[in-house]
């Protein structure tokens, strides 16, 4: 029945195709969570579900404890509040009030409705905003504030969402930590009383922390309750997860109130970021498979949404800074001939950058390196086969270089205090429409005049002393979110003007990685760590909450640079096959025969990446104990292909089998599989592979097909 209201429109009942969303909205502003999980069969059923309210004490909220879905502060309530605003003369804790909602059409398989709440004299709007994607079973949500008419309005805190679960006897969080070199990493921990709280205050997404959260409630990968959410925003952001005394859970997140001010004059409005929200009863899989179908329909961006990701050639670990046109051409010769289809200078083309020392900002090709500008390269990498791609940082300007010769005052700085240089390089006020402009003026020289159908943009900082001399406290607090803005308004501005360049998102590796991000880049570099073990919980962490298809995986030379570990080059390449495959190694020394291997792999991968990049993934090892295989299964969505990864991930006590139970198979239909035996998808999914596990560093990758009548 999609969105409708019950108990004289006191309810609101949010549906999808298998899921139901309800609110209970109070005249007084709040809006109370009533129930969230699978969809009821009759409107009796959302009639008859209890709001919970219960007021043990005078410690306690004013109008009881219960679920909240909307919460202003202000008043006797004591969890994170979805919006803190006051006035510039100081009127804190507005008397909001319901005024209303509006519910649209449906477009784009997508709902909306929007709750109304105003401040008693009308001078305040608040947009409490659902976009319910009923295939999907995703509900989008984010508010946007008005100041109609009031004074200037100070915003505080204003998140993107709330909601809470009901008490019950136990829930379990799960989340990703890490660090440089180490993202991604699965934490999963009982949610007990107090609050956590996980965040970035570094002004891009962050390697430490990443704004995607699941709940459940003992849920395995098959089964089990889970909700879970993705926040799209690339800046600073917060998430917290508290149980109170009664046993709610209270989550609410969005943008980080940390340094965070909105000053809005009369007549402006503040969107918030979106947070889409899921709830399943299928376990892990079940929640991943709805959240990665979920951005390859609405959130991964056009025109190369479709298009399967070309195997690249990045030059970084074989070249360095130390770029020409000549090593450059003799790396294009080895990556066209091992089967890449598009060839990636990284830094060190431009300005007099042989270090990390000097020139960003400085975006005109180094004539040492490049006498006759990149043009010549370009044409030799494409009469290869190959598309070409370039390296660029635009947020960022060393000291050293004439941009910040011209232009100290576009850095972020604090009046006495010196800058903290990190790598050697400072951040551009990305906010400053100046800054944007020469940014832009760069690209359009560059991917305007040269055949560059591929950025890879980096961001090799956090931010720090964001401030700005000359301007009010209040206006440098929005500073973190406006570096957002205009970085979402450049990213914008190349897939308007260039809409045939894909670009991949980087931050020394994984530390810009969200929906916001990703709904205006092609994919994403998951690590600047490129050991094939490593990668794999690095991997398989991110499999929780992105799409394979997205996430961009090298192989490289070994031993690797960042532990001198010595992987085979077949472990290397499975490793990196699980997603977008790259190349990133000095081909110049590898053996004879570790090209041709390589190109063997490269050809191999050609062949199933359908079913890599456009199914759907399934982590059959993610329950097993030991965790000394990892074993990662890929699926046609109609059933008719798959894929599976078998690693070697710590073998110990010597050799034994194991059995691999796939899934996601038509159970009656034959499956022909690449070590040779045909059997019925039942068969391949109750008694599956065995797998006699010998020896370290041992792989396989088995097909199954299914077989036509
Ligand atoms: C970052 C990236 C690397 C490489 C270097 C270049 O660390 O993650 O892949 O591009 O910058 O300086």
């Amino acid at each position: 029945m999609g969105i409708f209201q019950l108990k004289n429109e006191q309810r609101l009942v949010l549906e999808t195709k298998e899921t139901a969303y309800v609110i209970d909205i109070h005249k007084h502003g709040h809006l109370q969570h009533v129930y969230w999980g699978e969809k009821l069969p009759e409107t009796a059923d959302y009639e008859a579900l209890q709001s919970i309210v219960f007021s043990p004490s005078s410690f306690e909220a004013t109008r009881g404890v219960m679920g909240y879905d909307y919460i202003p502060w202000g008043e006797m309530v004591y969890t994170e509040p979805t919006l803190k605003a006051s006035s510039a003369s100081g009127e804190r804790g507005f008397k909001w009030e319901y005024a209303g909602l509006d519910i649209a059409a449906e477009d784009s398989g997508k709902q909306q409705v929007v709750i109304k709440l105003q401040d008693s004299l009308g001078r305040y709007q608040v947009d409490v905003t659902y976009d319910v994607f009923r295939q999907d079973d995703i509900i989008a949500r984010s508010q946007t504030i008005t100041n109609i008419k009031g004074e200037a309005l100070y915003i505080e805190a204003a998140r993107s969402m709330q909601v809470s679960l009901p008490p019950a006897s136990w829930y379990n969080l799960s989340h990703l930590a890490g660090k440089w070199v180490g993202e991604f990493q699965l934490i999963q921990e009982e949610i007990r009383e107090g609050r956590k709280t996980i965040d970035s205050r570094r002004g891009n997404t962050s390697h430490h922390a990443n704004p995607w959260f699941a709940i459940d409630q003992g849920a395995g990968e098959d089964s089990g309750d889970v909700w879970f959410g993705h926040l799209a925003y690339s800046g600073n952001w917060d998430l917290h997860v508290e149980k109170d005394a009664h046993g709610f859970i209270h989550v609410c997140g969005g943008i980080n109130d940390f340094d965070f001010m909105k000053v809005l004059q009369p007549g402006e409005s503040f969107p918030t970021p979106v947070f889409y929200l899921g709830y399943t009863s299928k376990g892990f899989t079940g929640m991943s498979h709805q959240a990665h179908r979920f951005q390859r329909k609405h959130i991964m961006p056009e025109p190369h949404r479709e298009a399967e990701r070309k195997v690249l050639y990045n030059s970084w670990e074989a070249t360095y800074f130390d770029v020409s046109e000549e090593n450059q051409k003799a790396l294009a010769d080895e990556a066209a001939t091992i089967g890449c289809e598009r060839f990636v200078v990284d830094d060190g083309w431009f300005g007099k950058r042989n270090s990390d020392q000097s020139s960003l900002g400085d975006w005109e090709v180094n004539q040492d390196k490049f006498p006759n500008g990149l043009d010549p390269l370009i044409s030799y990498v494409k009469e290869k086969g190959m598309d070409f791609g370039i390296w660029l940082e635009p947020e960022m300007v060393n000291k050293d270089s004439r941009l910040f010769q011209e232009h100290p005052e576009w850095v972020y700085h604090f009046a006495t205090k010196d800058q903290t240089t990190a790598r050697n390089q400072l951040v551009l006020q990305f906010g400053r429409e100046d800054v944007r402009t020469y940014v832009k003026n760069m690209l359009d020289k560059l991917l305007g005049s040269s055949d560059i159908s591929f950025i890879k943009w980096d961001m090799n900082r956090s931010l720090s002393e964001v401030g700005r001399i000359g301007a009010g406290v209040g206006e440098q607090k929005q500073l973190w979110h406006e570096h957002v803005e205009g970085l979402y308004d450049v990213f914008d501005y190349i897939k308007n003007a260039y809409p045939h360049v894909l670009v991949e998102t980087c931050s020394g590796g994984g530390g810009r990685i969200d929906l916001g991000v990703l709904q205006r880049t092609d994919q994403f570099w998951t690590s600047d760590n490129t050991d094939a073990r490593d990668r794999l919980s690095i991997q398989r962490g991110c499999s929780y909450a992105y799409h394979q298809k997205t996430m961009m995986c090298w192989v490289t030379d070994s031993p690797n640079w960042l532990n001198q570990r010595t992987v085979p080059l077949k472990y290397r390449f499975h490793s990196a096959m699980m997603g977008g495959l790259g190349i990133g190694g000095n081909l110049h020394e590898w053996t004879k025969e570790e090209k041709e291997e390589a190109a063997h792999w490269i050809t191999f991968y050609k062949h199933i990446r359908p079913v890599i990049q456009e199914g759907l993934a399934y982590r059959l090892t993610a329950t097993h104990p030991k965790k000394e295989t990892e074993i990662m299964q890929y699926v046609r969505e109609d059933g008719s292909r798959s894929v599976v990864f078998l690693l070697e991930n710590g073998l110990s006590f010597g050799p034994h089998p194991v059995q691999v139970k796939v899934k996601g198979l038509d159970e009656n239909a034959r499956y022909y599989s690449s070590d040779g035996t045909t059997a019925t998808g039942a068969f391949w999914m109750n008694h599956g592979l065995i797998w006699p596990l010998n020896e370290e560093y041992q792989c396989e990758i088995i097909e199954l097909s299914k077989v036509e009548d």
